[in-house]
């Protein structure tokens, strides 16, 4: 097994250190500064590991160094080659302005199994476990509903969506309103709302609508572990982005990707709390202890758990 028990004691120790650069900043209005102290910690963290460790979904190009930009190559070198996906802080303005919901996150599998994906948006859509070809990103929001409501032998007005408050998706929750759903509005953060749907005690039934892709990524490697539901559609709005796409090989661009095809065979997730949220307890400082928690999936282990960790701050 290439991702062994080492790399997942090693990238929770990455998470952690970034999380812990990050919170430095927590409520300073300046979410760069955070996203800054986060990126430089992950990139030290990342380099001590061993492996040959290609960043396929970073922070931006090459020219936008010094974040951590796709294709940049991490690692001592002296191991095996590895496919990675960051988010150094995913709810920046949760940091800056210290609210619930920052975490340092990271995804890891083996060479080019985690999809390399653009930085444009993506519709997404999220379920705990179902039966096959019962909630589609190609179905209506109506059918996805009245599916899930029967599936879970729930009624549809205790059935729960999450899904981030946009005005792109004004007609999605006027029709979740119309059918009488629980609607949770996100203002940021949606690889947690996604989590959401992977433990009956987040009260998610379904996650929805247009995030991030790169965050779909993210997201799709722990949904992976917990055997979750999860499509995304990348969406090519601009003729920029969508000369981009066709470098990166992608032809068809408006293919539905099924969570398979985004992470392929094994993966190591890894989200430690920045500030506090409903899965974890951000970063907090005891003396000359950091406390921490973590929620790591490892696929193949069947691991899935939030770590809680002491370290010494100088360690
Ligand atoms: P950042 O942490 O990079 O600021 O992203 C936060 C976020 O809310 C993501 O979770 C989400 O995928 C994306 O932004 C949504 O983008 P937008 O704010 O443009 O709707």
């Amino acid at each position: 097994m290439t991702l062994n028990k080492k790399f997942v004691d090693q990238f929770v120790n990455v998470t952690i250190k970034a999380a812990s650069a990050a919170s430095h900043l927590v409520g300073k209005n300046d979410k760069n500064a955070a996203d800054q102290a986060a990126v430089d910690s992950m990139r030290t963290e990342l380099n001590k590991i061993d492996m040959v460790g290609e960043v396929v979904i970073g922070e931006g190009k090459l020219d936008e160094a010094p974040l951590l930009y796709t294709g940049e190559i991490l690692g001592n070198k002296n191991g095996p080659s590895l496919d990675i996906a960051v988010d150094p802080v995913e709810g920046t303005n949760f940091v800056a302005n210290n609210l619930p919901g920052g975490i340092a996150v990271l995804a890891i599998a083996e060479k080019n199994n985690l999809f390399n994906a653009p930085e444009t948006y993506m519709n997404k859509i999220a379920t705990g476990k179902i039966d096959k070809g019962l909630i589609d990103l190609d179905f209506t929001i109506e059918k996805n509903i009245r599916n899930l409501s029967d599936f879970k032998n729930k009624d549809i007005s205790s059935i729960t969506a999450c899904i981030l408050d946009r005005p792109r998706h004004k007609k999605i929750i006027d029709q979740l309103k119309d059918l009488n759903v629980k609607i949770k509005l996100i203002t940021d953060g949606d690889v947690l709302g996604a989590l959401y749907v992977s433990d009956s005690k987040y009260d998610v039934d379904i996650f929805l609508g247009i995030g991030g892709g790169p965050e779909g990524v993210l997201a799709a490697s722990a949904l992976d572990a917990f055997d979750c539901h999860f499509q995304g559609r990348f969406i090519f709005d601009n003729n920029q982005d969508i000369q981009e796409a066709k470098k990166m090989g992608i032809d068809d661009l408006n293919k539905k990707y099924e969570l398979k095809e985004i992470v392929k065979g094994d993966s190591i997730f890894c989200a430690t709390g920045i500030t506090n949220s409903k899965i974890l307890n951000g970063i907090r400082f005891n003396n000359n202890e950091i406390i921490s928690e973590t929620l790591v999936t490892h696929k193949s282990l069947n691991f899935k758990k939030i770590v809680k960790k002491i370290n010494l701050i100088n360690e």
